[in-house]
């Protein structure tokens, strides 16, 4: 049996992976360590909970010793959008932090996994089906982190024997806790304002593809790597992985099917528009799908079904 650690807990995908985690491992052995945000009462309640700071090495060793913790799911980060507000910020929590979780880990011999992003890619990078091992020059501080985290993780590997793995997420939607500030959060925040105002303007112009995925595939995907044979695993870190390539517009029409009165206007954000461009339009996962047998689950169609369901339930409005 596991015994896990989850930074950046409270998070959008923390928030609902420590709960997968409780649900398989048992809720005693997931500690769930946030930092300034605010976890909600499921989280609390169901299992050990602490704030730490990544940046503090002690704090997260204090951690590990304390639950004799043998795997780290390090998920706290700064994302794109607010990483290029505060971008010495951003280094310090991204690159600070993980080194001081690998240390950790090699000391205390702890398998470790990291989500690196879509944007770990840059302008240079081809732009679709985009393969898994291609250019990397991101122009942005979230995605030179993300590459330095691809490569710190690889080099832990080879040179300590860190079991490191992860994979590069694409833009994650979800209902349960809002996302922190990325690119891709237009495609969360178009169904709160579908359900909640029938209209939303969207930050990103029409025709810009990106890839996205609903929660569950994220959460399979993050334990199913790590469940992996090892044997199997040849690219170990920052394995493509997607569900599906959309722009907003796509997004609009299939929540016009379930909800017809919804409009859709644009007023660009030139900064997240710029990180937008310079991602891929459409991710090639095969590698992902070869060595640990990567498949999601919904596709657009789907997730906009379950996504205006749930979303509808916890807003209490009614859809007719
Ligand atoms: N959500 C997405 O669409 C997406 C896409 C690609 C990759 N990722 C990656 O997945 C991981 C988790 O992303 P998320 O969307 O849940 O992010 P999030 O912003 O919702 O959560 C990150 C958490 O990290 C915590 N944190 C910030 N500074 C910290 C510090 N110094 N010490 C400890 N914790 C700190 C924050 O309190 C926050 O709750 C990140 O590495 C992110 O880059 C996310």
């Amino acid at each position: 049996m596991r015994k896990i650690l989850v930074t950046g807990a409270a998070g959008q995908i923390g928030s609902e992976l420590t709960m997968a985690l409780r649900e398989r491992y048992g809720n005693e052995n997931v500690i769930a360590a946030g930092h300034k945000t605010e976890p909600d009462n499921g989280l609390l309640e169901s299992g050990p909970f602490h704030f730490i700071d990544c940046r503090e090495i002690g704090t997260v060793a204090e951690m590990v010793k304390k639950y004799k913790v043998d795997t780290i799911y390090h998920l706290a980060a700064l994302l794109s959008a607010v990483a290029e507000e505060k971008p010495q910020l951003a280094w310090n929590v991204n690159m600070i932090g993980l080194y001081n979780v690998l240390e950790v880990a090699r000391t205390y011999q702890c398998s470790v996994f990291t989500p690196s992003s879509i944007g770990a890619f840059g302008p240079t990078t081809p732009l679709d089906k985009t393969p898994q091992d291609t250019i990397q020059r991101p122009n942005t501080m979230y995605g030179v982190t993300k590459v330095a985290g691809e490569l710190l993780c690889d080099y832990y590997f080879k040179r300590f024997g860190v079991d490191t793995r992860g994979v590069r997420y694409p833009g994650i939607v979800s209902y349960k806790t809002p996302p922190g500030g990325g690119t891709t959060d237009y495609a969360v925040e178009i169904y709160y304002h579908a359900i909640e105002h029938k209209k939303y303007t969207c930050y990103l112009k029409k025709g810009t593809y990106l890839d996205m995925m609903y929660m569950p595939d994220a959460i399979k995907a993050a334990i199913d790597v790590m469940e992996a044979s090892p044997a199997k695993l040849n690219h170990r870190n920052a394995f493509n992985v997607t569900a599906m390539s959309v722009a907003p517009e796509n997004i609009a029409a299939e929540i016009q099917r379930i909800i017809p009165e919804f409009t859709m206007d644009f007023t660009i954000d030139p900064l997240r528009q710029a990180i937008a461009e310079s991602w891929p339009n459409s991710m090639d996962d095969s590698a992902a799908r070869e060595e640990w047998e990567w498949q999601p689950e919904y596709d657009l169609v789907s997730m906009t079904h379950d996504m205006i369901e749930k979303l509808s339930q916890k807003l209490r409005i009614r859809i007719s």
